[in-house]
């Protein structure tokens, strides 16, 4: 770790901690690096040699699109004056961390956890344990639209802790039933014992006869660590997917929920019964009937969240071959770099954030990413992502939402946060760490550990769109501020200066940033200056020196309209384009954002011979939550066989790759602390 200009007692915390860390990389691990270098370094040559054919796994689709055009002129200046707490318009109601959580799709779990409860994945503890170290604890969802014809098992033929029939799938986008066996519930609960993770699991809903084992089970098991049970997911498309009859709606939906509480009132739930999170709906139905309708209201005393999901755009044609418009990722990047795009999609839910207000409940973004079925290639899985994730959390923040949840589909999708090696390359090869991993951390960062930090949109620069600005209040003052610059311009000349003026005296601030040397880029993603590398590179744990800068402020007096004398100081703050900067005020600003939980991280000591075969499963794709009408149509009209919609669509084939394995690595699991 290097702290640049500064004195090392200022941070003997974080010094503490690094030293912590360095007592646990072993020599092995060292190695393994080297290995991994080498490995990299093919992987990258291969994959430039086949962009323009690639046919691999979405995951790793090399493709790079261009930048839009930087804006002329360039904003050079933004001046941000910084005011007490009871100047600042439009702060959030307090929030506290993890703001950020993940939400992985049940079908995946074995790929992305490990294949029961004592074989976990290093690399996920890791990657879990860098979150828990800067927000206290992880918020995952086990489930996605896979969870809804899941169905708990006394065993599974593979002798598996999870199967997929895909027998009896019917149509393209048809969600295979999953049997999963309790070794499921026992995995999260071991994962739990070893990194703070609390889960969300969800009760089935593909039909009304509610299979309450998760129920059962995961309260008995997991305890407190189960935080919510999902009661229905997307409800809204369930006449679309062929689950409910034609006429199915918000009311019928409600007699569903309030069917679930009331076997939710036997006393082997008492620990979940109060658990419920609902309504989960995506765009079908209008927010303000749900609201109407007297569902949370009638059922307070029962739910602990009030949920929505929602997907900014979707790639259904291009994945599905649907007769939808297949879009052209180019054709729209700039929609992810741009303020306001992120404004209009989070705005739409301001009355719901209010009215959850009114009932003193969370409102979670219970599942979300960049587009759904998969995301964009060159855009959900470029730095392009990682600004956007960031800029759409801090104004879910804004507007009042207190989680959000970002997906984890496997292999097939192009916007993991992270990404399991495919299995049979394991030996060698491991984890890929994307783009929207990195604002997890840094959102995590800018909320910090009190548990009462605010949040405000500045509006900064004239509202400009290429330029937004967040402050973080704790308590009466400011305490952190968030500089987003999305235009890319390698020749420095769209860097801004923020000339930030902050209310009192104070000698510095600490600045980390978020960068990479274009938006368009893949890899080479750096927080202040660590990280998780290319494809394949990382064990879940940041490389690099920690870089920290210090920025000098000056200080100033002005004589107020009523006599007094105003004190403030001036900081002024570089932002690349593109990039990200977090601003420190105060010494305790940055101490609560990274000190407060120190690292455990787990080495990859062991190997094991490991078979499996990894078949892509088209339901991982959240192919429910676009926007596009002609989409969704096709999807609720062929996979289930009901009348209308398909008449012209290309019917196409399930891409299904078996992946035949060599001998793989496992992870045995070693605890270093
Ligand atoms: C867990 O999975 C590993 C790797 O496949 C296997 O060796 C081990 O026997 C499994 N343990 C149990 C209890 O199933
Ligand atoms: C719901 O899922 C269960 C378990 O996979 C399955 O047995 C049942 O047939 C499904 N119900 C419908 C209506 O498809
Ligand atoms: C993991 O789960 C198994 C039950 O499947 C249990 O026997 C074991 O003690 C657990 N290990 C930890 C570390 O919790
Ligand atoms: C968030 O909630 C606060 C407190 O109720 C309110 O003043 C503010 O306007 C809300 N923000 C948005 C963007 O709706
Ligand atoms: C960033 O970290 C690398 C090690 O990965 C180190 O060589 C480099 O000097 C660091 N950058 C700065 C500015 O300290
Ligand atoms: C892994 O499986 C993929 C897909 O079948 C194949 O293309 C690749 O060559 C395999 N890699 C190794 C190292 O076996």
């Amino acid at each position: 770790m290097r702290v640049t200009n500064l004195d090392p007692m200022v941070f003997a915390s974080l010094l503490l901690n690094f030293l912590l860390f360095i007592d646990q990389v072993n020599a092995s691990v060292t190695v393994q690096y080297q290995l991994q270098k080498q490995q990299q370094m093919s992987a990258s040559i291969a994959a430039t040699a086949s962009v323009a054919t690639y046919t691999g796994e979405a995951a790793y689709n090399p493709k790079v699109l261009i930048a839009p055009p930087a804006p002329d002129p360039a904003t050079t200046n933004v001046q941000i004056n910084l005011a007490p707490t009871v100047q600042q318009a439009g702060l959030s109601i307090p929030l506290k961390n993890p703001f950020f959580g993940f939400s992985i799709e049940m079908s995946v779990s074995a790929q992305v956890y490990g294949k029961n409860s004592s074989f976990i994945n290093v690399p996920f503890l890791n990657l879990m344990a860098n979150v828990v170290e800067r927000a206290g604890e992880v918020h995952i969802r086990c489930g996605g639209n896979t969870q809804e014809s899941a169905a708990m098992v006394d065993s599974n033929p593979n002798g598996g802790m999870i199967s997929k029939d895909y027998s009896s799938v019917t149509g393209t986008t048809n969600t295979p039933p999953i049997d999963y066996t309790v070794e499921l519930i026992y995995l999260l609960s071991n994962i739990s014992s070893l990194v703070n993770v609390k889960w969300f699991l969800g009760i089935p809903f593909n039909d009304t006869n509610f299979r309450m084992q998760i129920a059962q089970e995961g309260s008995r098991i997991l305890g407190d660590n189960l935080i919510g049970m999902q009661a229905g997911n997307e409800p809204d498309f369930y006449t679309r997917f062929g689950r409910r009859p034609e006429g199915y709606d918000v009311n019928a939906y409600k007699g569903e929920v309030g069917q679930v509480i009331e076997i939710l009132q036997d006393p082997q739930y008492e620990k979940v019964r109060n658990k419920i999170i609902t309504p989960s709906v995506a765009s079908e139905w209008n927010l303000q009937d749900v609201w109407d309708s007297g569902l949370i209201q009638e059922n307070a005393n029962s739910i602990a969240y009030i949920s929505v999901e929602r997907y900014p755009a979707n790639n259904c044609a291009a994945v599905f071959g649907t007769n939808g418009n297949v879009i052209n990722p180019q054709d729209v990047i700039g929609d992810y770099l741009a303020h306001s795009k992120v404004r209009d999609l989070v705005s739409f839910y301001a009355s719901s954030t209010l009215f959850a207000q009114t009932q003193s409940k969370p409102f979670i973004m219970f599942e979300t990413n960049t587009a759904s079925c998969g995301g964009f290639p060159g855009i959900s899985n470029a730095f392009s992502a990682s600004l956007w994730a960031l800029d759409y959390g801090l104004q879910m923040a804004y507007t009042n939402f207190s989680e959000a949840l970002l997906h984890v589909g496997g292999q097939s999708v192009v916007y993991n946060p992270f990404t399991a090696p495919p299995t049979n390359v394991s030996s060698f090869h491991q984890w890929t760490v994307g783009p929207i991993y990195y604002s997890v951390l840094v959102m995590a960062e800018t909320i910090g550990s009190s548990g009462s930090a605010r949040v405000a949109d500045l509006f900064a620069n004239d509202n400009n769109d290429q330029t937004p600005a967040y402050v973080i209040h704790e308590g009466d003052s400011p305490a952190r501020v968030a500089l987003f610059n999305y235009a890319e311009d390698t020749t420095g000349g769209h860097d801004y200066t923020a000339t930030i003026s902050v209310p009192g005296t104070i000698d510095s601030v600490k600045v980390k940033r978020l960068t990479s040397k274009t938006v368009t880029q893949l890899n080479g993603i750096y927080w202040a200056n660590q990280t998780f590398g290319v494809n394949f590179a990382s064990d879940g744990r940041p490389m690099g020196d920690l870089v920290v800068d210090i920025v000098t402020c000056t200080p100033s007096t002005a004589t107020a309209p009523d006599g007094s004398t105003i004190t403030s100081s001036t900081c002024l703050v570089t932002v690349p384009a593109p990039g990200f900067a977090l601003v420190f005020l105060t010494q305790s600003a940055l101490d609560e954002s990274d000190n407060a939980h120190p690292t455990e991280t787990f080495a990859t000591t062991a190997y094991t011979k490991a078979h499996n075969t990894l078949t892509v499963d088209p339901s991982v794709l959240a192919t429910s939550n676009g926007q596009d009408a002609t989409v969704r149509k096709y999807l609720g009209s062929t996979s289930f066989g009901t009348a209308g919609g398909a008449v012209g669509v290309r019917v196409p084939g399930v891409a299904v790759y078996a992946v035949s394995m060599a001998l793989g690595v496992g992870m045995v699991l070693r605890r270093l602390v």
